[in-house]
């Protein structure tokens, strides 16, 4: 696999993130006027010509507003976004000063120096970074931005599994709660899981709760694993029907998925990686016609910044990620909230959990 690098959106970022020393970041801050006027055509003129080919002209009125009171307001609370490649290309492009794949998302949350993470992407993401950041205040703009795979499990679930199976060690995708990460050895997320897996130099592992991602893994490595029936309801729904249909009325072009795809689906594929990976595969490659087997907005984002490629997009929207919106965004930061806590009990475990993951720095 090839390294995962992260891209800066070119909004704010995290270095020109400027605190003055006078201004508590909690004080209340009037609701900005949000309207189109040609001072914010001018302000976000930058941000529209990098995600002209993918937001239409007439809706970027509606957006810019938004983007800019909310890098106003970034900089007034001294906060940092960090966003994941699924969030929409006005988020992505326009307010974002980390994108990445959830692995970049956990090291960078390690890096900021802000008071304040707004975290543009779903619970568990959240979660992480709070994990990670104990100190900080982690917001996240719609707290019911769930995911299929960390809601297939529960912590109680794993320790019957640990009954069940004694001395085997427990792997856990990032996609869970932290309730399941405190029972948990070590996490690992798509860009690292074969890696993780093999660090334990054991012959066994117990893979949670993504069956179809340790199914892939699986193919990968001498280590047994032991999985668990945990599906992303977006992955689960492509067939490999559907990707053979596309290469028959196209034989030029190349599929790329990600690894939460069913095994048939990611049998038709010339590509399987992380976000991250599938990102750097578009951008370092000479590719013509690319067919992106994941969330509809990561094509969005990455056709933003590879023009030249043509993006067929099967297209399945993750729900739960599409509810953080620039409007949602902007109610975060002006009232702070909704704030990620995690129950003092399991934090230090489920922190344990992921800090090994990070110290492999894989
Ligand atoms: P990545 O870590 O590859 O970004 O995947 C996270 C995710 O939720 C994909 O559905
Ligand atoms: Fe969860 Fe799937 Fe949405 Fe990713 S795309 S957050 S795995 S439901």
């Amino acid at each position: 696999m090839t390294a995962a690098t992260s891209f800066h959106t070119g909004s704010t970022s995290v270095s020109g993130v400027i605190r003055s020393p006078e201004t508590d970041i909690k004080s209340p801050i009037a609701r900005p006027v949000l309207e189109w006027t040609p001072e914010i055509e001018r302000e976000t003129a930058a941000i529209y010509a990098r995600v002209k080919h993918v937001i239409p002209s007439v809706e970027w009125p509606f957006h810019a507003p938004y983007i800019a009171a909310i890098n106003r307001l970034k900089k007034e609370r001294n906060a940092v976004i960090l966003a994941h490649n699924y969030q929409t290309p006005e988020i992505f492009h326009g307010v974002a000063d980390i994108v990445g794949d959830s692995l970049q998302l956990a090291r960078k949350a390690t890096e900021v120096d802000a008071d304040i993470i707004v975290q543009c992407g779903v619970h568990f993401m959240a979660e992480t970074s709070k994990l990670l950041n104990p100190e900080k205040m982690i917001l996240i703009p719609d707290s019911k931005a769930g995911c299929s795979l960390a809601a297939s499990i529960t912590g109680a679930d794993v320790r019957l599994l640990k009954q069940r199976y004694p001395g085997v060690p427990v792997v856990t995708y990032v996609n869970s709660s932290a309730d399941v990460k405190a029972e948990t050895d070590i996490c690992c997320t798509s860009s690292n899981a074969v890696q993780v897996v093999e660090s334990l130099g054991v012959d066994r592992v117990i893979f949670l709760p993504d069956e179809y991602l340790g199914k892939y893994v699986a193919t990968k490595t001498k280590v047994k694993l032991i999985l668990w029936k945990g599906h992303c309801e977006v992955h689960e729904r492509f067939t490999g029907e559907e990707l053979r249909a596309y290469r028959e009325a196209d034989p030029t072009i190349e599929i790329i998925a990600h690894p939460e795809c069913p095994p048939d689906v990611l049998a038709e594929a010339d590509f399987t990686g992380s976000t991250a990976h599938m990102i750097d595969w578009v951008k370092t490659g000479a590719h013509k016609r690319v067919l992106m087997v994941t969330e509809c907005s990561m094509a969005s984002n990455v056709a933003a910044e590879a023009p030249h490629v043509d993006f067929i997009r099967p297209c399945n929207l993750c729900p739960h990620m599409k509810r953080i919106t620039l409007p949602k965004i902007l109610d975060s930061l002006l009232t702070l909230s909704e704030e990620v806590v995690i129950d003092p009990a399991i934090a230090d475990r489920a922190r344990a959990s992921v800090e090994r993951m990070i110290a492999l720095g894989r």
